[in-house]
């Protein structure tokens, strides 16, 4: 599925993350981007050792949830990768929404500093994290669009989606937020 967003591309696809040609691959990582499961592992173990060796010297502390930091891509076809820290979920009544709103927008920022023209993100925190499905893929769409709406940037977006759920999920996400618009 692919939809134009004030000049922009934003693109669902479902497959692997770690095999897309892109210039920034977001990483679903943990606050003390300590490697893990999931995309995570999919992402490290298809990169290599470089990432974890850039990440645990350029961010000794982690990275705080809410929130995303970049490092080099190892062995992966892209310049970057960003590690978001998506929240856990615990109910929703914990700040998850805005903190996974701003996990997306500053994996945005920062591929705008850098100066990226496609990222590939995943559904950030839906697996191990527990974030509802449906209420994840919202945020996700809904903090996209609006960033391409108002940043005109950046010029595509791809959300990598490694289940049909997942992808369903996203799609029809997509479709209600075109429609409202
Ligand atoms: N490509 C794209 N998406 C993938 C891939 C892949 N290769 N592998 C898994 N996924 C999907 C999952 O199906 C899920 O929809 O990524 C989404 C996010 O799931 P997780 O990887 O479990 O990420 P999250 O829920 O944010 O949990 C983060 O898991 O492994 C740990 O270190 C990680 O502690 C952190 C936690």
């Amino acid at each position: 599925m692919l939809v134009n967003v004030c000049g922009c591309k934003l693109q669902l696809i479902q497959g692997d993350i770690t095999e897309q040609h892109v210039d920034a691959i977001v990483n679903a990582a943990n606050s003390q981007l300590a490697g893990g499961s999931g995309v995570d592992g999919a992402i490290h173990a298809a990169g290599g050792p470089g990432i974890m060796n850039d990440t645990a010297a350029r961010y000794p502390e982690g990275c705080p949830t809410g929130s995303a930091v970049a490092s080099s891509a190892g062995n992966l076809s892209a310049k970057f990768v960003f590690h978001a820290v998506g929240p856990i979920w615990r109910g929703g009544k914990e700040g998850e929404p805005a903190l996974l709103q701003t996990a997306y927008r500053k994996c945005l920022q920062l591929a705008v500093q850098h100066d990226c023209k496609t990222i590939a993100f995943p559904a950030i925190s839906a697996g191990a994290y527990g974030y509802p499905l449906d209420l994840a893929a919202n945020v996700a769409v809904k903090t996209v669009t609006d960033f391409q709406k108002w940043h005109k940037k950046p010029p595509e977006v791809r959300f990598v989606l490694f289940t049909e759920g997942t992808y369903g999920a996203f799609a029809r996400s997509l479709e209600i937020q075109m429609e409202v618009q």
